[in-house]
């Protein structure tokens, strides 16, 4: 089945602005806060006993727009439940944005046990004032037996069904697929959780996979839990909170992130950047624009009380992640975060290895893909793989072609003539002249290509060659690698020329 985004669509919470391959601008309304989130969204996790960085200031000093805590620990403390009670989350917290409220499941992974039920830990957050409330979960681990993913998922699939029975008002619901590390599972739960009249989902139980860099498997379950919901469901990649990912996770489709990271990394004097994470001892010059780096030295901070530093650095590690998401956000805007995510790739192996494996899933890439954008910028071997060639290569087989056709790189000349000559670039591969100025022939593309990219235009020769029997087709490459041609279509000559 070709996968479409937009098969089924009847929510109205949550609507998609604009695509960039599967990233989306989007808008969440959330109707008890009445604000409208606009997503890729970062929402900066705050503990209700620890607040590193006040959630006034998220909002005032980093345009947080939507934040999220924990309804459990709220429920468990003799300090602040009956305040919460009183005065409402949104008081009691000094937010005025949207607050995502999560259930214990993740201190139910942690500790073996909590001691709430569905049913009590929405009402209670219903009674709190959040905005968007969360069932008890079960955050099942990778790579556990299939029988316990199942049996953990059809809990699960009951706590929705019980949510959707319970009485919340204009609060909006979670709906977390789990599923473990099996594709079909994650895939029947999404499918579950949407046809449930829940609005949000959050992919679940990746926390283990995040912090062992499994970015490959994270991207198969992402990509088997986007199969599974309509394409106006908004997605939230539960604990992905490091920004050196936003770029890749915003390109396998997921709308919403939570960061505790910010705060922990900070504890622990951890510093973040978009290509990993440095340790304050380690570093002589802080690589960032920020407020905090640029007026304090490493050096400095070092020195400061151990509190200070902490919000310091927690202060850049905000910075630097809604900075990223910012960016993101506008790459996907201008259509080039397929460029910006191919830089990124390159902070890490098992990067590279999400990248690739987002790649394999390039029919549902292309689904969503605008058909136009800016210059399509190849940079990388993995520019031969974006849904942009295959989306050409499958048009190359809608031509229909007689007589003599030659495909020659712009450079070339011939001493004989031809009924028609079409171009040839990698990783393209054949277009006719009219096309020249289309997207995505506007390529900026290198001089010196990776063998894979002429790999890719060998396959748009294959795919027109094979579309087109009644043609004769010759090919004048002088610089192509000669096993790539020596694998294109029986029957296509090889020009005897001379080089321009
Ligand atoms: N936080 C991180 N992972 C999870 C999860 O799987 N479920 C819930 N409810 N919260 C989480
Ligand atoms: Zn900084």
């Amino acid at each position: 089945m070709t996968y479409s985004p937009e098969r089924r669509t009847m929510r109205d919470a949550f609507e998609v602005r604009t695509y960039d391959g599967a990233a989306r601008i989007g808008e969440l309304r959330v109707p008890r806060a009445d604000v409208t989130v606009e997503t890729p969204a970062l929402m900066p996790v705050v503990n209700p006993h620890v607040q590193t960085i006040e959630p006034a200031r998220l909002e005032s000093a980093f345009g947080a727009e939507i934040m999220i805590t924990n309804s459990y620990i709220l429920h468990g403390s003799d300090d602040l439940r009956e305040d919460a009670l009183e005065q409402g989350l949104h008081e009691l917290l000094g937010f005025s944005g949207a607050i995502v409220t999560d259930s214990g499941s993740f201190q139910l992974a942690e500790y073996g046990e909590i001691d709430v039920t569905t049913t009590e830990i929405l009402e209670f957050q219903r009674e709190i004032g959040s905005d968007i409330g969360t069932p008890v979960d079960i955050p099942t681990p990778p790579d556990v037996g299939r029988e316990q993913a199942e049996r953990e998922l059809d809990t699960t699939q009951e706590r929705l069904e019980t949510a959707e029975s319970v009485e919340t008002g204009e609060m909006l619901v979670n709906a977390p697929i789990q599923g473990s590390t099996y594709r079909d599972l994650r895939t029947e739960a999404a499918e579950h959780a949407y046809g449930t009249g829940l609005d949000v989902f959050p992919i679940g139980a990746v926390v283990p996979l995040l912090n062992s860099y499994r970015y490959a498997d994270i991207s198969e379950i992402v990509d088997a839990v986007k199969r599974g919901l309509g394409g106006d469901a908004p997605v939230h990649l539960f604990g992905a909170g490091h920004p050196m990912m936003f770029a890749l996770a915003v390109a396998m489709g997921c709308d919403l992130f939570d960061s505790a990271a910010y705060a922990l990394y900070a504890r622990d004097e951890r510093y973040l950047t978009v290509r990993g994470t440095e340790h304050l001892e380690e570093l002589e010059y802080f690589p960032c624009e920020c407020p905090v780096c640029s007026e304090h030295t490493p050096e400095e901070l070092r020195e400061m009380d151990d509190d200070r530093a902490e919000r310091l650095l927690a202060e850049h590690n905000l910075h630097v992640s809604f900075g990223e998401m910012r960016r993101v956000k506008q790459a996907i805007r201008r259509g080039d975060l397929f460029e910006l995510v191919e830089t990124r790739a390159r902070n890490h192996p098992t990067m590279l290895d999400g990248y690739r494996a987002l790649l394999d899933d390039a029919d549902r890439l292309e689904a969503s893909d605008p058909a136009t954008k800016d210059a399509f910028f190849h940079v990388s071997t993995e520019s031969a793989r974006r849904p942009e060639v295959r989306r050409h290569h499958r048009r190359l087989e809608r031509f229909d072609l007689d007589g003599e056709i030659l495909l020659a790189s712009d450079r070339d000349a011939l001493d004989r003539s031809f009924d028609e000559r079409w171009s040839v670039t990698p990783p393209f591969g054949p277009y006719p002249p009219a096309l020249a100025e289309a997207y995505p022939l506007t390529a900026e593309v290198p001089e010196r290509f990776e063998r894979q990219a002429y790999a890719a235009a060998g396959e748009g020769i294959r795919r027109l060659v094979e579309a087109n029997p009644g043609a004769t087709f010759t090919v004048a490459l002088w610089d192509w690698p000669e096993d790539v041609l020596a694998a294109l279509p029986d029957g296509v000559e090889r020009a005897d020329g001379f080089r321009a």
